[in-house]
Order: C-alpha cells, then sequence, then structure tokens
C-alpha cells in the first residue's frame, strides 16, 4: 500500500510524463529490447528497431495505461480490470517480464527527471510499478 506522500511523488511525475507518453514510452521498450532479448519474442509484429513507429505507439499505450492507474490509484483492479484480461488471457506474457519493464521505465524516468526522481520518488515509483504489475497479472492460472 502507497503512503500518502508516496501517492503524490506517483501522480506528481505523472503530470509531467503524460504530453510525453510516446517518446519516454517508446524509450522504456527500446531500453526492454536491448537490454532483455527476450521480451522481444512477444512483439515479432512489431518493427523494433530502436525509435520505430511501432515501439512509440505502443510504448505510448503502456504509459497512458499507467497515467490512467495513476489517476484511479485507489481503485487499479477496476481500472486495469480490462488489461489485466488482456495480459492473462490473450497475451499470457510471462509474469517475470513486469519487472524487467518496470525496471527500465524507472530507468527512463531517472533520466529524463533527475531532479524530480529523488531515492524516495523511485521507491514510491517501485512500488506503485509493483503494484500495477500485480494486477496485470492478478488473473493467470
Ligand atoms: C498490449 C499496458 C506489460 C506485452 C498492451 C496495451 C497496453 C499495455 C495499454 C494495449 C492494449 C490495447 O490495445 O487495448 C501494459 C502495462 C504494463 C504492460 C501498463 C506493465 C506496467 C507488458 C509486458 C509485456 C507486454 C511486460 C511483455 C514483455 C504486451 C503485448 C501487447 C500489449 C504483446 C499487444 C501488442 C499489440 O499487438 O498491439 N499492454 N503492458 N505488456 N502488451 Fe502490455
Amino acid at each position: 500500500v502507497l503512503s500518502a506522500e508516496e501517492k503524490a511523488l506517483v501522480v506528481g511525475l505523472c503530470g509531467k510524463i503524460s504530453g510525453q507518453c510516446d517518446a519516454l514510452g517508446g524509450e522504456a521498450l527500446d531500453r526492454l529490447f536491448a537490454s532483455f532479448g527476450q521480451t522481444r519474442t512477444y512483439f515479432s509484429h512489431f518493427d523494433l528497431s530502436p525509435g520505430s513507429a511501432d515501439v512509440k505507439r505502443h510504448g505510448g499505450k503502456v504509459l497512458s495505461a499507467i497515467g490512467e492507474a495513476a489517476k484511479h490509484i485507489d481503485s487499479m483492479d477496476q481500472a486495469l480490470s480490462k488489461l489485466s484480461d488482456l495480459h492473462a488471457y490473450n497475451l499470457r506474457v510471462d509474469p517475470g517480464n513486469f519487472q524487467l519493464l518496470s525496471h527500465c521505465i524507472q530507468t527512463v524516468l531517472a533520466a529524463h527527471f533527475p531532479a524530480d526522481f529523488t531515492p524516495q520518488c523511485q521507491a514510491a515509483w517501485d512500488k506503485f510499478l509493483a503494484a500495477v504489475s500485480a494486477v496485470l497479472t492478478s488473473k493467470y492460472r
């Protein structure tokens, strides 16, 4: 459970991310595919070259969904319910990959918002992304 301070740190930085979801989300995916090559297998139908339109478009969707999760931080189960179904029933993404993506998102935030991304802010984001991942992997069986 995130404290009120932690929620404020997450929501505050989301405000700065929202205008650049494609660029920042695309970079997070570029980092994911570069560092953790096995994750590329889920996206064989995409052009995975760094900075490609496919990668940016998908990165934008991922970060927008994270922004929505932050807006509904106390009711993420409901807010992410459809995405949870998609990842569990249709995509069947190995749950371990969520930690890898969370790591890459945090790397992007550190690189682009060094002043905001204090150790406290990172700890809040780590907790938040773990909570989002827990919802998206909750329906696996
Ligand atoms: C699709 C969000 C983690 C693989 C999506 C979509 C969103 C999303 C918003 C688009 C859904 C739609 O079009 O209706 C997220 C979030 C994640 C996450 C917020 C964690 C924070 C992952 C991970 C993988 C993955 C770790 C695999 C490494 C996919 C794939 C698609 C998808 C393959 C379908 C892409 C397509 O064909 O368009 N995800 N995702 N996701 N996600 Fe995730």
